[in-house]
């Protein structure tokens, strides 16, 4: 039960205009470049972006459904569903200017984002989120292995901070991006050889800025949880505690940062930099240090700083 047909989209790129990271970026000419989950957040923008600087910004500024444009083509494709995978390989391969050539980048983007302790959380929640931000991410990248690795183009993968360190509470989209953060790892050993380059980009808190959250769906998101509770679980820890919960989130979620470029340079990097990084850390300053302390200090200090 997860999601039904999302965004799916496919411009093709050109590299002339000003881009970011302008002296590092190669000149690739018209690649194909493939984004899931492209209905808002950054897959929109990043979409937009690269249409609007190969358009010179003729069509960047309207939704990218009404952009008549030649480079850019928008499909439907839930990444939970394996017949939709398959339609969706084939129509990029007849889309394909010369398929021979494969098809340059793939952006694994698609993903949602849940909250709630591991004893607030169902199992069919972990299996959600799992579905698409983990499965769904491996079920495209095989997918579209075949064309990638004929052009020896990249993939890039959306991780998060969340891949990287634990949170309290957040132990559903925890384990779907640290599983991301290994299939990526395991991908760019094996892919070295076939001269396909594997990126993580790892945006720290830009939820003001995307639909990853509205304060709508956090309460949503908390009376669902509340009403399934066992009644164990419901009696100790009692409806104040959720509350408390709520409003922790919606003040994480009102943090956030509010301009997305520092992602979608990271992702634009990624794939067109003649070497790109194997990690990308779009996030401010707070977020960086701490992701830093968590993942290179002893668990002994760094859950004293952040945790306890
Ligand atoms: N925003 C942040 O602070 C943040 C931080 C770290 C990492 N991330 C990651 O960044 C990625 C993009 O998220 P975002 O923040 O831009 O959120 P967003 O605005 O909600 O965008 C997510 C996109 O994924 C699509 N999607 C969801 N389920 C799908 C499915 N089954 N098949 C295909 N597409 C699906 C959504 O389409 P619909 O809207 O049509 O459902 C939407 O277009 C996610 O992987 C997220 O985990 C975000």
């Amino acid at each position: 039960s997860c999601r039904p047909v999302q965004g799916f989209c496919f411009p093709l790129l050109t590299l002339s205009g000003r881009r970011p990271y302008a002296s590092e970026v190669d000149q690739i000419g018209s690649k194909a470049v493939l984004i899931t989950g492209c209905d808002s957040g950054f897959g929109f923008s990043l979409a937009k972006g690269f249409l609007s600087s190969a358009d010179k910004g003729e069509a960047g500024s309207q939704e990218l459904d009404n952009m008549k444009s030649e480079r850019m083509r928008t499909l439907q494709l839930n990444v939970c569903s394996s017949q939709e995978m398959e339609r969706a390989v084939e129509h990029l391969g007849a889309s394909l200017k010369d398929p021979q050539k494969g098809l340059w980048g793939l952006v694994n983007n698609a993903g949602i984002s849940t909250f709630g302790e591991v004893e607030f959380t169902s199992m069919e929640t972990y299996k959600e989120v799992a579905e698409v931000n983990l499965w769904g991410t491996i079920r495209t990248t095989k997918a579209f292995l075949p064309l990638i690795r004929r052009a020896k183009g990249r993939v890039v993968n959306i991780s998060s901070m969340m891949g990287r360190m634990g949170s309290p509470a957040r132990s559903s989209y925890c384990i779907t991006k640290f599983g991301v953060e290994a299939f990526s790892d395991c991908l760019r050993y094996e892919m070295r050889p076939q001269g396909v380059k594997v990126c993580l980009v790892e945006p720290g808190n830009f939820i003001g800025a995307t639909n990853l959250y509205t304060p709508e769906r956090i309460k949503a998101i908390a009376e669902k949880m509340w009403k399934e509770l066992p009644e164990t679980v419901r009696k100790d820890y009692g409806r104040q505690y959720l509350d408390e919960q709520i409003t922790k989130m919606e003040s994480y979620c009102n943090s956030g940062s509010p301009d997305t470029s520092p992602v979608i340079n990271s992702i634009t990097h990624a794939l067109t930099s003649p070497s790109p990084y194997t990690r990308y850390h779009p996030m401010d300053y707070y977020w960086w240090l701490r992701v830093q302390i968590m993942t290179h200090l002893p668990a002994a200090v760094s859950d004293r700083i952040y945790i306890y």
